[in-house]
């Protein structure tokens, strides 16, 4: 049983997605003279947008959240908020997934205000419509249903935090020892995806050395959920 939608997301469709989302930018006939990446999501699809662009400025803006994979919540602010002067200026602000629209909203906020571009246009490959408060310029897919993408540039910290919430939930229900084989079940029934071997053993170190899991025998791991700490 699925618990959580999961879209495991391969590197062509990254490529493909922005390729589409560059073409609907020419198909406008509005060409941006620099573009900003929502950091972190937003950075290999802006990098990818420049390329099927053929645009060579690109900056980023980091948009803070609190809260971990898929269980996002509200609290959004600009991490290093740095001048620029681009007056006169065409932006095409660019994010990966546009959710809540929280980070899209934050960052357009203080781009506007602080670096006073003529224009500011926003591209994301997935619009998550019933949810989303602001809608972009430019996107390739409408999601009508709410899913968790989990797109290559996550797939280590998603891995890593979708066992910590396995475990969580599981502790609950009193069950505190895994083998790396157990986790990696529930993380196949929960997710409805397979990361592979890579990640998960990835996943385990990161959980070991962050205290989470001790090693508790040969291929035993024990829940400490005193460790965890609520990000
Ligand atoms: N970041 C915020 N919402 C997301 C989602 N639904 N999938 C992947 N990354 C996200």
């Amino acid at each position: 049983m699925v618990k959580v939608k999961t879209k495991l997301v391969s590197w062509d469709e990254v490529v493909e997605w922005c390729r589409l989302l560059a073409l609907k930018v020419e198909e406008d006939s509005w060409r941006p003279d620099l573009v900003v990446a929502v950091a972190r999501g937003g950075y290999v699809p802006a990098r990818l947008i420049c390329d099927f662009l053929d645009i060579h400025d690109l900056v980023s803006l980091q948009i803070l959240h609190w809260g971990k994979a898929a269980e996002i919540t509200a609290e959004a602010h600009v991490k290093y908020p740095y001048t620029l002067n681009l007056s006169g200026k065409k932006i095409l602000l660019v994010d990966d997934i546009i959710d809540t629209g929280d980070s899209v909203i934050i960052a357009k906020k203080f781009i506007t205000e602080n670096w006073k571009p003529a224009e500011l246009k926003v591209a994301a490959m997935q619009w998550i419509s019933p949810v989303a408060k602001i809608k972009p310029d430019y996107f390739v897919e409408d999601v009508k249903d709410w899913i968790w993408y989990q797109y290559p540039w996550t797939r280590a910290e998603d891995t890593t935090n979708f066992f910590e919430k396995i475990l969580d939930e599981k502790a609950k229900e009193g069950k505190n020892e895994w083998s790396l084989e157990e986790l990696i079940g529930e993380f196949k029934a929960w997710y409805g995806i397979d990361v592979g071997e890579k990640y998960y053993s990835l996943a385990l170190k990161r959980l070991l050395d962050s205290g989470l899991l001790t090693e508790a025998g040969e291929n035993i791991y024990r829940y400490m959920k005193e460790k965890r700490v609520s990000k």
